[in-house]
């Protein structure tokens, strides 16, 4: 899986790219990250890649020049071009099936946005997609990057010691189900007992009571969606 970073800010990641997992997963060559910092791509004696919004408003937006430029660099240094994804809080809600999808993509091109925005012509051009990673603004997109690149890399054979471990996730499998409670060591913990049945030693039954602590949990959780949605929208509303 190789993973192409476009940043302002590439001094943001070598502690999270070294980290203990995608460290590892990187050494082993399992997953490839590569940074580009994008105000190499900048032209003229400023190095410009921000200017004022055409109508006016507040902040700079990035402009079309470098950044279609730094993507299509980025984009011939490997035979595959890869999903060219936007970070921006307006993109498509990140979830579980999308993470899916990247990970069997074998290269996605992640643009990290600064400033208030993109000019919409970035789009356009390179016919790339727009993801966010929750309703709710980060001041750049390199937040949301760790967390698609983390999001990604466990989902690649070999990179957790246990490939069952992702298969049984929270929001994996056919049901996309949350996990629900879990216990380990001491069987009781000031006055709370962990439930016999994980004591039992009948799996059928222990499988059985946490797939239908599972589906409690994600009942009480609701719908994503509709935690953000205006009220008129809502599913639980009359219309
Ligand atoms: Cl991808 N970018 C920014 N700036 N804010 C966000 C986001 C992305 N996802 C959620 N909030």
């Amino acid at each position: 899986m190789r993973i192409d970073i476009i940043t302002l800010f590439p001094e943001m990641f070598p502690g999270f790219l070294d980290g203990s997992l995608l460290g590892d997963a990187r050494v082993r060559g399992l997953v490839d990250v590569r940074l580009t910092n994008l105000r190499d791509f900048a032209e003229g004696v400023h190095r410009q890649v921000d200017d004022r919004p055409y109508g006016g408003g507040p902040g700079m937006l990035l402009m079309p020049g470098p950044v279609v430029a730094c993507v299509e660099a980025v984009q011939a240094l490997d035979p595959v071009p890869g999903r060219v994804v936007i970070l921006t809080p307006g993109g498509r809600r990140l979830d579980q099936p999308l993470v899916e999808e990247f990970s069997r993509a074998g290269r996605i091109i992640l643009l990290c946005g600064r400033y208030e925005g993109f000019d919409a012509r970035i789009r356009e051009t390179l016919g790339a997609e727009e993801v966010s990673i929750g309703d709710y603004v980060l001041s750049g997109g390199e937040v949301a990057a760790m967390a698609i690149v983390d999001a990604i890399a466990r989902l690649v054979p070999g990179v957790l010691g246990d490939d069952e471990s992702a298969r049984q996730d929270s929001f994996s499998g056919a049901d996309r189900l949350v996990e629900g409670p879990q216990y380990t060591r001491p069987r009781e913990f000031r006055g709370l007992a962990v439930p016999d049945v994980l004591l039992s030693g009948d799996h059928g039954r222990i499988a059985r009571w946490r797939h239908e602590q599972a589906r409690a949990a994600t009942e009480r959780r609701g719908p994503t969606s509709d935690r953000t949605r205006p009220a008129h929208q809502s599913h639980r509303s009359a219309s």
